[in-house]
């Protein structure tokens, strides 16, 4: 498929009957208009983004289907992880009642990972369930959220803790819109691509290790190039496990003790740099356990910090609180933690036998 002056890169997700394609590239949303004509024809089409994206993206977005004469309506909430919860997701479906949205209708989700879990969570739940569509503009949502199906709003006792797996029919993923994000948003994705390296891909953990400067730089085909190789180690997984069953959950490398380290800063530390503080504390436990080399731990924290990523535990989460919140999250399955260990770079396992005085020396020594 032509983009603007490149090929699109295309991934599919398989899933049977709901498999659908990645689409990534520059230019992809200002050619978004006529695919979505063609190929997802709907009695009306609901992009909902928050007030940031909505102001820049969104309105572009709307007069782009509109003049494919598409029955189109933008719908926006306001921009934070606040706005996570059923009252915004109520709001919304509310709207889109009073705009006639009907069975037929499509959910169009423009924006970040916030946005992604909202709108998708409102689409699987719609009439029971309206086609959605992921847009995806920061790079932590092209290479995770919009990928796999995870939708949810946060409660009071947690983040994510009401949600529905619920594959959208396609996203598209324009790496244009990485440009006009925040330096620090950019860097907070990059963890998920090193994670993806981590765990699967020792060629994409190279290409990282090789190309930082230029990769900051946003120079477009190496982008493309590690964005699509993201999403197709996803979309391996997924395909494989979309439930979460036994596989799915090598994509939490460095997740387990990256969402501790969040809850104890109270959420002032991003998800990225929550999630390059876990890469770092697994890493070491790995070490501990013998199954993890010196050099190849050298190398990770290397590249962590090439790519501006924290690699040490902030001073102020103490280990008590981080192996408390370690024992509830709502993954840990009778006292039980899965540990996901990269034996090598490009290679990785899960095991819940790990004891917790050894997690408690590898938060320790990295401090
Ligand atoms: N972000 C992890 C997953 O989608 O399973």
């Amino acid at each position: 498929m032509k983009g603007l002056d490149f090929v699109w890169e295309e991934v599919k997700v398989e899933l049977d009957k709901d498999s659908y394609d990645i689409l990534i590239g520059p230019g992809v949303l200002t050619n978004v208009g006529e695919d979505l004509k063609n190929k997802f024809p709907a009695s009306s089409y609901f992009i909902i983004s928050d007030s940031n994206v909505s102001d820049i993206l969104g309105e572009d977005l709307l007069n782009i289907l509109k003049s494919e004469g598409l029955n189109t309506y933008l719908l926006s909430f306001p921009a934070g992880e606040a706005s996570k919860n059923m009252d915004t997701v109520v709001s919304l479906a509310r709207d889109m009642v009073k705009k006639g949205a009907d069975r037929k209708s499509l959910v169009l989700a423009l924006g970040g990972g916030v946005t992604g879990d909202i709108a998708a969570f409102l689409a699987s739940i719609y009439m029971r369930g309206i086609r959605c569509i992921q847009l995806p503009t920061s790079l932590l949502a092209q290479v995770d959220s919009s990928v796999g199906g995870k939708t949810g709003v946060d409660i009071p006792e947690g983040k994510n803790l009401l949600g529905t797996f619920f594959q959208p029919k396609r996203v598209y993923c324009d790496i244009g819109t990485l440009a006009s994000l925040p330096r620090d948003e950019f860097i907070n994705g990059m963890a998920e691509v090193v994670k993806y390296g981590m765990i699967m891909s020792r060629e994409l953990f190279e290409i990282l290790e090789g190309n930082y400067p230029e990769i900051l730089n946003l120079e477009p085909e190496l982008i493309c190039k590690i964005v699509t190789q993201s999403c197709s180690i996803k979309a391996d997984v997924v395909s494989k496990d979309e439930k979460e069953g036994g596989l799915r959950r090598i994509l939490n490398f460095g997740h387990t003790v990256g969402h501790a380290i969040e809850a104890a800063s109270d959420y002032t530390i991003s998800h990225g740099c929550a999630v390059s503080i876990g890469m770092v504390v697994v890493s070491r436990l790995a070490i501990i356990k013998g199954m993890f080399s010196e050099d190849e731990f050298i190398r990770l924290k290397n590249l962590l910090d090439n790519l501006g990523l924290p690699t040490k535990v902030p001073a102020n989460s103490d280990t008590k609180t981080l192996i408390e919140l370690l024992y509830h999250d709502k993954k840990t399955i009778a006292g039980k933690i899965n540990f996901v260990l990269c034996p090598e770079i490009g290679r990785c396992f899960v095991t819940d036998k790990i004891d917790v005085k050894e997690v408690e020396e590898a938060i320790d020594s990295c401090r």
